[in-house]
C-alpha cells in the first residue's frame, strides 16, 4: 500500500512520477500513524518524525552513505556533498537517498521523505532503539509504503512510484580506464596501446578535466588535444569509448561562449542582490547554471552537443553537489580577516580560529544559503533546494540527448543525485580511497543504491586518493566482475593503477575475461531489474528473511536471482569464510577457464580464493549463462553461452 502525506506546500521534486496514484492520500498538519507506531509533528526547526525499532527491525536504505547495510547505529544527513574522506564517522556523501526501509518478520515499513532540503536521519544515535527524522522544511511529501510480506516487494512498490531506473548502452558494461592526470591525446593514446601490449581489454577511457582549455566546459584545450575528433574516432575503431567530464561550474571569462550566453539569458544562480553568485571551483571564478530552471536547464543540455557532435557518446557530470572551492565574497572576508591575524600572536585560540578560517573555506554552510534557485517559477534559497542541483543538471543532459541523439543511447553518470535522477543517468560513489574498508563499503552500497533506483553504479575500482597495491586492485576487480559500471579510476598525484603497471597481468587479464563471460547475465539481470522495479544487488536478509545469520550479513550479496557473491575484502588472505543460507554450488574462474567447483551444505565454509580467482554460488535449482571467452565488451555480447546449472 502507498500512501501519501502532504504537510503544509512541499516542493514537487518530481522523484514520484506523475501516473502514479497513492492508494491514500492525506493532507495532514500532525499525525499519529497509529499502525506503525510513528509520530510526526511539527517544530520549530521543521517536522520530526519519530518511529520505535524493535531489536530485530533491520534498517536498509539511504542509498549512497557511510557504513553498513543496515543502517542502525549512526546518524546521516542527507544533503549532498563534496567530501573526499569517506570514513566512518561521515554523514553524508555525494547523493541525497532519503529512502528508508524498516525490515522486520513483523513489518516491512518503507519510507520516502521527500523533500529537496537538508534531512537528518538519526537511526538509534541518540536514542538505541528509535528512529527520528528531523526535515529542515517547513513542507514535506511522506510517503509511505507498507502491508507487502517482504523488504523486496515493499522496494518494488516504492520504485515503481518513482518510476524506471536508466539503460546504459550496452557497451558502458565493458572494462573503463581513467585517471585524473591524462593530459594529452598522447597520454590516452599511449592508455590504449598499452593495454594492447599488454593483451589486456579495454572498452573505454574517460577523459578528466584536462581536456579542457582552462577547465572550461564545452571546449578543447587545444595545445594538447588538438586532433581530439580524430582521436576519438580513431579510439572508436580500436573498440574505445571516449568519455569526457563536465563540470557544474561556468567559467567568468569575457568572449567565452557558454559564459555570455547564460549571462545574456540570466540562467546563472544570483545572490540575494540579484547579482550573478560567483564561486570559484576548477577554472578559478565560476557562475552555477541554474539546472532548477527549465530554459536554462535545457540550455546547458544542448550544449553537449559540442561533443556529441565530435564523436562523443558518453559523459560524466562532475562537481555537482555543487561543489564550491569559495565563494568570491567569502573569500574577500578571509583576505581581509588574514590581515588582521598579521599583527597577532598565534596562541591556542587564535592558532585554530586561524586554520579554521581557512579550511573552512569551502562547501561552506553559508555560501549554500546566499544564492538562489528558480523553481517552477518560484525564486528558492539554495540551501532549500540543494539535493536537486545534481539531479537537475543530469536530467537536463539527458532530456536534451533524447532529442539531440534520438535513435543512440548515451551513456551518463553524475556525481551528486537525488532520487529521480535514477531514471535519467547512473552514478559513480564519488572519490573513495585505495583502502580495503573502501572496498567493502562498495559492496555494501550497491543493494541501497539499488533500493533507490541506482542500477547503473560503481565505485572508483582500485580506490581514487591514496596509494593502491596490487592485491588490493586485484580484489577490487574481482569484485567488479559483477558490478554494471566497471571503472578503474584515480586522483593526480597517486600511484598508477593501470593494470598493465603490475607485476601479474595475467591475473588482471584473467579477471577481464571473468567478467565478459558473466555479462550475457549482468546484462539480463540489469535490464529484468529495472523492466521489473527489483534490485540486482540484494542483502541476504531478503531473500532468508527467517534465517538470523543470514539477516546480519554484511559482506555477501545476491546478485538477481540466481548466485550469491562472497568477495575476498581483506588483505594477506587466500580465502574467507562464507556463510551459506541453503545449499549452493561453486563456480570458479581460474586462469581464465570456468570450472564447477564444490556443492557447500548451509552453514559456515572456509573458502579458498587465491588472488587473480573469483567465483560466485548458484542457487540450487537455478541455472545461468556463461559466455565463451571474449576479450572485449562488444564481442562478450556476441560470445556463445554455456549454461551451468544446479
Ligand atoms: C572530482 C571527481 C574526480 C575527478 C576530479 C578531477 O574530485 O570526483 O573523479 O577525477 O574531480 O576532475
Amino acid at each position: 500500500m502507498f500512501t501519501q502525506y502532504k504537510f503544509g506546500t512541499p516542493i514537487d521534486t518530481e522523484a514520484i512520477i506523475n501516473n502514479v496514484t497513492p492508494s491514500f492520500f492525506v493532507d495532514g498538519e500532525y499525525l499519529s500513524l497509529a499502525a506503525d507506531h510513528s509520530i510526526l509533528g511539527e517544530n520549530k526547526d521543521g517536522y520530526l518524525f519519530e518511529l520505535s525499532l524493535d531489536p530485530e527491525d533491520i534498517v536498509y536504505g539511504l542509498g549512497e552513505n557511510v557504513r553498513g547495510i543496515n543502517k542502525r547505529g549512526h546518524k546521516y544527513i542527507s544533503f549532498c556533498s563534496d567530501d573526499p574522506s569517506h570514513s566512518e564517522d561521515k554523514n553524508s556523501l555525494y547523493g541525497a537517498h532519503n529512502f528508508l526501509l524498516i525490515s522486520s518478520k513483523a513489518r516491512n515499513l518503507g519510507l520516502f521523505f521527500d523533500t529537496p532540503s537538508r534531512v537528518v536521519f538519526d537511526i538509534g544515535f541518540t536514542d538505541i532503539d528509535k528512529l527520528y527524522v528531523y526535515v529542515s522544511s517547513d513542507s514535506l511529501t511522506l510517503n509511505v509504503f507498507s502491508g507487502e510480506p517482504t523488504p523486496e516487494e515493499t522496494v518494488r512498490q516504492f520504485r515503481a512510484a518513482i518510476g524506471q531506473s536508466y539503460i546504459p548502452p550496452k557497451w558502458a558494461f565493458g572494462y573503463a580506464q581513467s585517471r585524473w592526470g591524462y593530459r594529452s591525446s598522447e597520454d590516452i593514446r599511449r592508455v590504449y596501446s598499452s593495454y594492447k601490449e599488454a593483451d589486456l581489454p579495454l572498452d573505454m577511457i574517460y577523459i578528466d578535466i584536462d581536456y579542457m582549455e582552462r577547465y572550461k566546459d564545452f571546449t578543447i584545450n587545444r595545445e594538447s588535444f588538438g586532433d581530439f575528433e580524430s582521436l576519438v574516432s580513431e579510439m572508436k575503431d580500436n573498440g574505445v569509448h571516449l568519455v569526457p567530464i563536465i563540470d557544474g561550474g561556468v567559467k567568468i571569462e569575457e568572449g567565452y561562449e557558454v559564459y555570455e550566453e547564460g549571462i545574456a539569458n540570466n540562467y546563472f544562480c544570483k545572490d540575494k542582490d540579484n547579482n550573478d553568485f560567483v564561486v570559484g571551483v576548477w577554472p578559478g571564478d565560476c557562475l552555477f547554471p541554474d539546472f532548477l530552471n527549465d530554459k536554462a536547464r535545457a540550455w546547458f543540455g544542448q550544449k553537449y552537443k559540442f561533443l556529441l557532435d565530435m564523436g562523443i557518446e558518453g559523459f560524466w557530470n562532475d562537481m555537482n553537489e555543487p561543489a564550491i572551492f569559495y565563494s568570491r565574497k567569502h573569500l574577500n572576508e578571509v583576505y581581509d580577516k588574514l590581515e588582521d591575524y598579521k599583527s597577532k600572536e598565534l596562541d591556542l585560540n587564535n592558532f585554530f580560529d586561524f586554520k579554521d578560517l581557512v579550511s573552512g573555506i569551502n562547501n561552506n554552510d553559508i555560501d549554500y544559503k546566499s544564492f538562489y534557485n528558480n523553481y517552477k517559477g518560484t525564486t528558492y534559497n539554495h540551501y532549500d533546494v540543494h539535493n536537486l542541483y545534481g539531479y537537475y543538471m543530469s536530467r537536463g543532459a539527458m532530456e536534451e540527448f533524447r532529442k539531440l541523439t534520438p535513435n543512440k543511447d548515451i551513456l551518463l553518470i553524475s556525481r551528486a543525485s537525488y532520487i529521480g535522477m535514477h531514471r535519467y543517468a547512473g552514478i559513480w560513489q564519488g572519490d573513495n580511497n585505495s583502502v580495503w574498508s573502501h572496498l567493502l563499503m562498495n559492496l555494501k552500497m550497491m543493494p541501497s543504491l539499488n533500493m533507490c533506483g541506482f542500477l547503473y553504479t560503481g565505485a572508483d575500482l582500485g580506490g581514487f586518493n591514496c596509494n593502491t597495491t596490487e592485491d588490493l586492485l586485484l580484489r577490487w576487480t574481482a569484485l567488479n566482475q559483477f558490478i554494471p559500471l566497471m571503472r578503474n579510476h584515480s586522483a593526480l598525484g597517486t600511484r598508477q593503477q593501470e593494470f598493465y603497471r603490475f607485476k601479474n597481468i595475467d591475473l588482471f587479464r584473467n579477471l577481464l575475461i571473468a567478467r565478459y563471460r558473466m555479462i550475457p547475465y549482468i546484462y539480463d539481470t540489469f535490464v529484468s531489474c529495472v523492466k521489473t522495479n527489483s534490485m540486482m544487488f540484494k542483502p541476504l536478509g531478503f531473500e532468508f528473511m527467517d534465517d538470523p545469520i543470514a539477516r546480519e550479513i554484511e559482506d555477501q550479496l545476491l546478485v538477481g536471482n540466481e548466485i550469491m557473491i562472497a568477495p575476498v575484502v581483506t588483505q594477506n588472505t587466500t580465502g574467507r569464510v562464507v556463510y551459506f543460507p541453503e545449499r549452493m554450488k561453486e563456480i570458479r574462474f581460474e586462469n581464465s577457464a570456468v570450472t564447477e567447483g564444490n556443492t557447500y551444505e548451509q552453514g559456515y565454509h572456509y573458502i579458498n580464493l587465491p588472488l587473480g580467482t573469483t567465483n560466485f554460488f548458484l542457487r540450487e535449482g537455478r541455472k545461468i549463462p556463461i559466455a565463451e571467452e571474449a576479450l572485449s565488451i562488444d564481442a562478450a555480447f556476441m560470445a556463445q553461452t554455456k549454461i551451468y546449472e544446479y
